[in-house]
């Protein structure tokens, strides 16, 4: 009896929490997706790029080891742009998706808190790796893999424990029985986790598909347009070589995508399919690019610009119906497209404002940064 309390309470509008949403539901997807998909791209380049980095570090080519030590020092500036695009989808999950999004990361919360210790980690290891000094010889380069490694595993944790919370989110017929495996005298403990759910692994081998076919177009695009082709220490036919490893990449990450939307599609398990409705089309952009890295690689350089516009555009496309999947998910419990809406138009125009500004910030933050990395010797004045 208390533990069924216990959830009710939990899934009822918290107390302070009016049943209505603070802006029009328009303006909240748009902003979800948009905030989703910006957190996509850095999140991608640092959740698959880390492990192709270290791979290249063990290799130890001179191409690979050029490529490993550039990645590693723009690293830590992909973090700061991930976490602080993430932020943009989570305001809107707390303002309008309250009911699931608080009660699924109460039943997980030691999980979800976990979150920021690991992140600490992460994000050190990630500076001391960049920091590794690219002359110091073998020491340089050992603790550039040591700390890559660390940093990997923090940060496909993290990746684990966001699909874990936001997993269970759409889960609400499971509510109950994780409130009564761990609670103690009514008082969720915060214990729970969704893990053995069928959908964890799918959606999170899927994000990681994602970030292959993304890791691979900053590979190229980063060699064609950002590396100064004579610029010091760049080894010859780089850009070559970039294209390579973005087609390999490619490949991998399409054949990750394949395998995910065909287990899905052959399981016809409810939780899977509903997740991301029409996932085919996302399958075929990913291949679409891998072409195009191809004929970059056969023909001319200029497909790399072309497949970087597609990956966006399929990255922003999986944003679209990842939020479909997502609204029909939570849908037995509430349905956040007939919500009231009391718009605060005076907090809704100040979040465009700032939205805006901070975007202004950004895109100066990496215009200085291409500068600086164009050009290394340069003295780098931010
Ligand atoms: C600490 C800073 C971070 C913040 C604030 C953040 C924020 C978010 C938010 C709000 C979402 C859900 C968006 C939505 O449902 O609309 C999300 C999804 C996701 N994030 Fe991040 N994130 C952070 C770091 C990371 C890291 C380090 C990873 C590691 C790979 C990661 C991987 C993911 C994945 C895989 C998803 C999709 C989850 C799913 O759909 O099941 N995030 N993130």
């Amino acid at each position: 009896m208390a533990i069924t309390s216990a959830v009710s309470l939990l899934s009822l509008p918290f107390p302070f929490m009016v049943e209505s949403v603070p802006a029009p539901f328009w303006f909240v997807e748009f902003f979800k997706v948009v905030g989703f998909v910006l957190h996509l791209v850095p999140q991608g380049i640092w959740f698959a790029g880390l492990p192709i980095l270290i791979l290249c570090a063990l290799y130890n080519g001179k191409h690979s080891r050029y490529f490993s030590i550039r990645l590693s020092k723009q690293l830590p500036v992909m973090m700061a742009l991930g976490i602080n695009f993430g932020i943009v989808p989570l305001l809107f999950l707390q303002t309008t998706y309250y009911k699931s999004f608080y009660t699924a990361t109460v039943l997980t919360a030691w999980y979800w808190i976990a979150v920021i210790p690991i992140l600490l980690v992460g994000y050190y290891s990630l500076y001391i790796a960049a920091y590794s000094g690219s002359h110091s010889g073998i020491n340089g380069q050992g603790r550039r893999i040591l700390f890559s490694i660390l940093a990997a595993v923090c940060l496909t944790c993290i990746g684990a424990l966001i699909v874990n919370g936001l997993s269970l989110m759409v889960r609400s017929d499971l509510w109950t029985d994780f409130a009564a495996k761990t609670s103690f005298h009514g008082a969720v403990l915060g214990t729970a986790n969704n893990m053995s759910d069928p959908a964890f692994l799918m959606r999170l081998l899927t994000m990681f598909g994602l970030a292959l076919m993304t890791a691979g177009t900053w590979i190229a695009f980063d060699g064609h347009y950002l590396v100064r082709k004579n610029s010091e220490g760049v080894p010859e036919n780089y850009r070559q070589w970039s294209a390579t490893l973005a087609v390999l990449v490619t490949l991998s990450g399409c054949a990750v995508l394949t395998y995910t939307e065909c287990a899905v599609k052959s399981s016809g398990h409810a939780i899977l399919t509903t997740a991301y409705p029409y996932f085919g089309f996302v399958v075929l952009g990913a291949y679409a690019v891998f072409l195009l890295f191809l004929l970059a690689k056969t023909v001319s350089p200029v497909f790399v610009a072309a497949a970087a516009l597609l990956q966006f555009l399929t990255l922003a496309g999986f944003g679209i119906i990842r939020q479909i999947g997502q609204n029909n998910g939570i849908k037995p419990l509430v349905d956040v497209a007939n919500l009231p809406a009391a718009v605060q138009w005076d907090t809704l125009i100040a979040f465009v404002v700032l939205f805006l500004l901070g975007t202004g910030v950004i895109v100066w933050m990496t215009v200085q940064c291409i500068k600086c990395s164009r050009n290394p010797a340069q003295e780098c004045s931010l």
